[in-house]
């Protein structure tokens, strides 16, 4: 959207956040070119926070007349750990947006998610929201929340609002490009990591295989929005693909790209009936924070807001077809699975230098849960790993479990069985319980070398552990 609106000469003030990966001006620099901006003149970047007041932002910065908000920004994690972010970004972020959009009597357009409509099934309508639906999780309860806030600040400052509701986001049609890897790619990842596992082996998933997968490329998303915000017309609108694929097609899809014997999706019943096999245990594991998206039936995203307004100008929606997924695929796969605004892992760290809040972690927090059970109903897991922290002062820990209870914890000791590696900010998230292990590994913000499958235990049993005992450091400032 930035990249359309440098091109047709809008001036663009973009609201970031400045990481370890880089400044917020670097950061955005680096997403606009990527999607195929041709100039960044116009473009001023503005660092800030949407949970802070204010959005942290130096108001001073800001132009004294302000054409419209586009407000994008979310926590798009769907693990129950995240709840406590969803409801700070999604909810009150979007009321502290509010409030300065109504300061500066700006119109809004606010980006929701097709998937406000939880376990509905059959047809939804734009303008509907809450039908007393239920939700897979709580990332869909706050675009819920998000939404009416949207809604009631219309009707009580009567400035204009725009909901846009996209389905499942994926890379651009035409080169398949994407800024991040989230969503979808997470389980494209797991198959293209887990391919030399899985071999010629029929893998059993729970899930229907006649639900459809909205998935709409982003380019589609954009040029809808982009002719939306031209229109002027305030409502809600689906933008979403007007042919899903059922799961059907895209176990075909993924058949053809990477060879395998097959996906079979079965009920929970049917995996019961014979033993999961190495292969699907390490599916399994890898997808299980999409299982309620493969099990429940989509809901049917009526269009007629989005085709009324659109009329002729409605663009043609790209195929979602193997070519277009082989394009996804191999673009992901040339930039490493890694965002371009996500750096690799730090090389090895200096083995006398270790980080505070790390440190303490592992000398203070863990080791007072030496020769303790890990979990009360965790007795078969046994292994070494160890967890290389990179980033400002790397460490290196090794950790030692047998039968489930904590054996060991050394710095510097050997490279056990399997090795992860993680920045220190990504593993403070982790050990606090606002990052689950899997999400970080399936966005790539953590690595593993070593044994896949003793790895992809460790990380099911520890997401237990981090939510059960969250680690609050001193210095909350790394919470
Ligand atoms: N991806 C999909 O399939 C999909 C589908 C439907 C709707 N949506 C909606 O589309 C929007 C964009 O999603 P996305 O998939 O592009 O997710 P994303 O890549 O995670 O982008 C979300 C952005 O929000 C920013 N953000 C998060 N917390 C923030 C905060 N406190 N202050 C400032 N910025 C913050 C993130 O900044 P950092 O980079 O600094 O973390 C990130 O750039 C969201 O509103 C999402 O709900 C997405």
């Amino acid at each position: 959207m930035a990249a359309k609106a440098l091109r047709s000469g809008m001036h663009v003030h973009a609201l970031a956040r400045s990481t370890a990966e880089g400044s917020a001006q670097e950061r955005v620099r680096r997403a606009v070119l990527e999607a195929q901006a041709e100039t960044l003149q116009g473009l001023t970047v503005i660092e800030g926070d949407i949970t802070e007041d204010g959005l942290g932002i130096d108001s001073g910065l800001l132009p004294s007349r302000i054409g419209f908000i586009l407000h994008c920004a979310a926590c798009v994690e769907f693990a129950p750990e995240a709840r406590q972010l969803n409801q700070r970004v999604n909810v009150e972020g979007v009321n502290r947006v509010l409030r300065l959009a109504k300061a500066h009597r700006a119109p809004l357009v606010h980006v929701s998610t097709a998937y406000v409509a939880g376990l509905r099934q059959g047809p939804c309508m734009e303008e509907e929201l809450e039908e007393g639906q239920a939700h897979r999780n709580a990332y869909e309860q706050s675009k819920v929340s998000g939404e009416k806030l949207v809604r009631e600040w219309a009707i009580s400052t009567g400035i204009p609002a725009m909901i846009l509701r996209p389905a499942i986001v994926t890379g651009d049609s035409r080169k398949g490009i994407a800024i991040r890897f989230n969503t979808i790619y997470e389980m494209l990842r797991a198959f293209d990591l887990l391919g030399p596992a899985i071999g010629d082996q029929e893998i059993r998933i729970v899930g229907n295989p006649l639900t459809t997968k909205n998935l709409v490329p982003v380019d589609y998303v954009a040029d809808l929005a982009w002719e939306l915000i031209t229109a002027g017309r305030s409502g809600t609108y689906h933008l979403t693909h007007p042919r899903p694929l059922s799961l059907c097609d895209l176990k075909k899809v993924f058949e053809e790209l990477f060879g395998s014997n097959g996906v079979r999706f079965v009920t929970d019943d049917e995996l019961k009936c014979a033993a999961p096999t190495r292969a699907e245990r390490i599916c399994h594991r890898a997808m299980a924070g999409y299982r309620s998206y493969l099990n429940a039936p989509e809901s049917v995203f009526d269009r007629r807001n989005l085709d009324d307004t659109l009329g002729d100008r409605l663009p043609r929606a790209p195929e979602v077809d193997v070519a277009y997924f082989r394009r996804i695929l191999e673009y992901a796969r040339s930039r490493q699975w890694r965002g371009v605004c996500e750096s690799a892992p730090a090389a090895a760290p200096h083995p006398q230098r270790h980080a505070g809040p790390v440190r303490e972690y592992f000398e203070k927090f863990l080791e007072e849960k030496l020769d303790r059970a890990l979990l009360p109903d965790v007795r078969r897991l046994s292994g070494r790993l160890c967890i290389n922290v990179t980033g400002g002062t790397p460490s290196r820990w090794s950790v030692h479990v047998q039968d489930g209870v904590l054996r060991e914890v050394k710095l510097n000791g050997d490279h056990g069985q399997c090795l992860f590696h993680v920045g220190e900010s990504v593993f403070m998230q982790i050990v606090s319980g606002t990052l689950s292990p899997q999400q970080a590994f399936l966005s790539r913000r953590a690595e593993i070398d070593g044994d896949m499958e003793l790895a992809l235990r460790f990380i099911t049993v520890m997401a237990q552990f981090f939510r059960r005992f969250p680690y609050v450091p001193a210095d909350s400032s790394h919470a």
